[in-house]
């Protein structure tokens, strides 16, 4: 009961009420796809469609082979996060915004960056579609550290940063943020209940970095409140996705 309460609170998108934790962690876990194109992804899905029910599908794919990449995915039965990280002027995210909501997709994201009526646009862009993706903002990218944060003129820490532009999104309307584990605790307090809170930049316990700086497990980025974790190279470029998931999900289960 109590994990179906978190599961309602933290997480818009399910399926029939359940008290498995397993299953729970199933629906909070998105898989990215950065394959370079429909065919490695069709792999990929081969491999994890019975494991995992969420997947990401970003630029790396989207750009290669577009739309139709989607199609599988949902023919399958699973939700889809189309990754575009828009950011241009106001009118043009938001005719992006409405494109991409005709593909079907449960979560989009707009960069917060992009200031408030870039992130008003988009909102607005979604009133009156029938089935709307739910937008979210993302933060500061898990891949900059201080340093990266500082070299492009924001004399703030990447906390500060990320606290500034989810308050700045809140005002604009938007409820779902991305934004990396060492934020979420902020974050929520931020959002409560209501908000949705993705993120990326999780490394099951010595599990290599790689470009990720600001890093979690899966259990710790959960307990801080986190409502998905994105993984991608860790379940994507193991030698059994599928054994990777199940361990990233039975980790997700016992933290629930
Ligand atoms: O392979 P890895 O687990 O690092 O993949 C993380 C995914 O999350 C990538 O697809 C990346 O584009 C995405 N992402 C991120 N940081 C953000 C937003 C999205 O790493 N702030």
């Amino acid at each position: 009961m109590l994990y179906d309460s978190i599961m309602q609170t933290f997480a818009p998108h399910r399926s029939p009420v359940t008290a498995d934790p397993r299953e729970l962690a199933r629906r909070r876990l998105i898989v990215a796809l950065d394959v370079p194109d429909a065919g490695a992804a069709s792999v990929l899905l081969d491999r994890l469609d019975d494991t995992c029910a969420w997947f990401k599908v970003g630029l790396e794919l989207f750009v290669a082979s577009g739309p139709a990449v989607l199609e599988p995915l949902m023919r399958r039965g699973h939700h889809v996060f189309l990754d575009l990280k828009l950011h241009d002027i106001p009118n043009t995210v938001a005719g992006a915004v409405r494109s991409a909501a005709g593909l079907g997709v449960d979560l989009l994201t707009v960069h917060a960056a992009g200031g408030p009526a870039m992130l008003a646009a988009a909102r607005d862009a979604l009133a009156g579609v029938a089935r709307p993706p739910e937008l979210l903002a993302v933060t500061v990218l898990t891949s900059m550290d201080a340093g990266q944060v500082n070299s492009i003129g924001i004399d703030r820490s990447p906390a500060e940063q990320v606290e500034l532009l989810a308050k700045m999104g809140w005002a604009a309307g938007i409820r779902g943020f991305v934004c990396s584990p060492q934020e979420v605790v902020a974050l929520r307090a931020l959002t409560g209940p209501e908000g949705t809170l993705v993120i990326p930049g999780i490394r099951p316990a010595g599990g290599a970095a790689g470009d990720q700086k600001r890093v979690a497990t899966p259990a710790e980025a959960l307990r801080a409140g986190a409502s998905y974790l994105v993984v991608g190279r860790p379940i994507t470029q193991a030698a059994d996705p599928a054994k990777a998931a199940e361990a990233i999900l039975e980790e997700m289960a016992a933290a629930l």
